[in-house]
């Protein structure tokens, strides 16, 4: 039987302009990065799709190697739109990418033009849309003229295949510089797209600054440092755990320190009586640089326990104070090479 969404999916969510855009995002969105690939969607994760609409999630992101194998995740995502959401499609923000690795030689990765502009009709074709909401540089390309990627970055939101642009890990120093060559070119960058959790705070050293002062967006990923911060690790690597599967989170991350913190953070949720991945999330949308957390999830459980972060999004300043203590720098941003330049 086919989907038909939840009448009252407008009810619960709250939606913040992304920057000073009209664009407004839901504080909660979802990715496909794990858990979507493969040949066909996993039953539970297309009911994770589902719920996340029904809870009025409206912002669903991708990106030209989600999987693996590379692709699939936006095949699958396709073959739902195609089944089930498609119908839905004025009231989704769908999001993709492209620059890092996705097929061979010189071309199948980085912000070349040429690499840029077929990623984005590969992902088109795969989605089976017309258009993305979002479409962003992945990565900084050290190798690449900027304007050689904003190029790129123009020529599909100008040929209608993307309604707006944005980035993803770039420095303070090279967002600024987008932000100008987009609008010497007439095109607002509308969004960043950073990792940012309690334990990884790299953003709040100058890009957020950046962001508020220029009016951009920002949509913070991996705010569970990739499940690490939720209660799940406090005993140490569970079984079935994203840090099991020899992915992109490397059991190296969970150090002695790292637990340590965690435990810590851990108690102040209970006091707060918040999980500690609803206090992560609640966190890092405390940011009034933040317009939403983008959240992935394994389980229609996790999904419904993240959702209910909603019903406690404020902090007081004794409880900041108490976090800022105990939220010290974790080492886990593996996409620091990016913003490095
Ligand atoms: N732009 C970029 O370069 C970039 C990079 C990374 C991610 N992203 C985007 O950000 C999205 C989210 O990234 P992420 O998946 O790393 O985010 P995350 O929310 O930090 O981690 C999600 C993982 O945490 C665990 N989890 C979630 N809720 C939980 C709960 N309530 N209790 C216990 N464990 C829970 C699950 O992992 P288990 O498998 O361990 O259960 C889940 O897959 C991606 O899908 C992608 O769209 C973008």
């Amino acid at each position: 039987m086919t989907y038909i969404s939840d009448k009252n999916r407008y009810q619960k969510m709250h939606y913040r302009n992304c920057g000073d855009s009209g664009l407004k995002l839901p504080v909660l969105s979802i990715g496909l990065w794990h858990n979507f690939g493969g040949n066909g969607m996993a039953s539970e994760s297309k009911k994770i799709l589902f719920e996340s609409f029904d809870a009025g999630i409206t912002h669903f992101d991708l990106a030209n190697n989600y999987g693996p194998p590379y692709g699939s995740a936006e095949s699958n995502f396709g073959k739902v739109m195609k089944s089930d959401l498609g119908k839905y499609r004025d009231e989704l923000i769908i999001s993709s990418k492209a620059g890092y690795d996705m097929w061979d030689g010189p071309y199948g990765e980085w912000g070349s033009k040429k690499h840029v502009i077929a990623s984005c009709d590969q992902s088109l074709k795969r989605m089976k849309l017309d258009y993305v909401d979002i479409f962003y540089s992945h990565r900084f390309d050290p190798n690449t003229p900027l304007e050689e990627t904003a190029d790129a970055l123009e020529s599909i939101y100008k040929a209608g295949k993307a309604l707006y642009i944005g980035v993803s890990s770039y420095s303070s120093n090279k967002t600024n510089k987008m932000i100008s060559i987009l609008k010497s070119k007439g095109i607002k960058l509308l969004i960043h797209q950073p990792s940012y959790s309690l334990i990884n705070r790299w953003i709040e050293k100058d890009l957020t600054k950046t962001l508020i002062k220029k009016g951009v967006g920002c949509i913070a990923f991996s705010p569970l440092a990739q499940g690490f911060l939720s209660n799940k690790y406090l005993k140490g690597i569970p079984k079935v755990s994203r840090v099991n599967e020899n992915s992109s989170f490397s059991k190296n991350l969970i150090t002695k320190k790292n637990t340590k913190i965690i435990n810590e953070l851990s108690k102040i949720a209970k006091r707060r009586n918040q999980s500690l991945s609803q206090m992560a999330i609640a966190w890092v949308l405390n940011n009034r640089a933040i317009t939403s957390a983008l959240i992935g999830a394994r389980t229609v459980k996790q999904l419904k326990e993240n959702l209910a972060t909603l019903d406690n999004l404020k902090f007081s300043k004794k409880e900041i104070k108490e976090i800022n203590k105990a939220a010290k720098e974790g080492d886990i941003n593996i996409w620091a090479p990016s913003s490095a330049h």
